[in-house]
């Protein structure tokens, strides 16, 4: 598991949530906390591969030897990734980017009134798609899918709107996969048409699972 299979490469990797502001003290995001991501940027790193990682707000403890990029928007996700993806050999796209940011950022809290609330949003830049769109043939692209419904054909479909070479299931169905927790239980389809589904392990383990079905194809 620990051999030098990545020596000489470049690793992209993004992790955690993205936090979109919506006035001065207050955001939108979501439950992920990065682990996934900083167990394979660790893992990419014992195997010998050069590491970026692109990192949403999360207090999880970041591994060392690794080239960290401490972001907090999909904007600045993205940005951080156009800037070094020529030079990436593999890019895994691990984060839970939120989706949709409000269209304006109030510069002063909003206050609180007897009236609902209406916040306009705006689709996010999807990271993984535009890679899709300019990545070479020497790279390899993969992302993650998270479904609370019809998985596999959403993950299918994944692979193909994003040109993804693969692309990592993560089970929201399993009691020890997920957010937040140290366990994971994923599948792997390949653009080749290939699934593989793992039992659930330690999201260590999972990304050499991982990282050794990609060198493998
Ligand atoms: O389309 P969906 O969000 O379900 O796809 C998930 C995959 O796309 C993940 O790999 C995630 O990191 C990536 N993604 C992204 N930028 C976005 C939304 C998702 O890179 N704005």
């Amino acid at each position: 598991q620990d051999s030098n299979d990545l020596q000489g490469k470049t690793v992209l990797i993004t992790a955690g949530p993205t936090q979109e502001a919506i006035d001065p003290v207050r955001y939108i995001s979501n439950h992920s906390t990065g682990k996934m991501g900083i167990a394979l940027a660790t893992a990419c790193y014992q195997r010998g591969a050069t590491v970026t990682l692109v990192l949403g707000p999360t207090n999880e403890v970041v591994p060392p030897n690794t080239n960290i990029v401490r972001v907090v928007t999909a904007q600045q996700m993205m940005d951080a990734c156009i800037h070094v993806f020529d030079k990436t050999d593999i890019a895994i796209m691990c984060a839970a980017v939120a989706d949709y940011t409000p269209v304006h950022v109030a510069t002063e809290k909003i206050k609180k009134s007897d009236q609902n609330l209406n916040i306009a949003f705006t689709k996010t830049p999807d990271i993984l798609k535009h890679l899709g769109t300019i990545k070479k043939d020497h790279q390899i692209l993969v992302g993650f899918a998270l479904e609370t419904n019809n998985e596999n054909e959403y993950a299918l479909l994944k692979l193909q709107q994003k040109n993804a070479d693969f692309i990592v299931l993560n089970s929201m169905k399993d009691k020890d996969a997920g957010f937040g927790k140290d366990t994971n239980k994923i599948t792997i389809f390949s653009k080749g048409g290939t699934v593989t589904s793992f039992e659930t392990k330690t999201k260590e383990a999972v990304a050499h699972d991982i990282i050794h079905t990609i060198l493998n194809h």
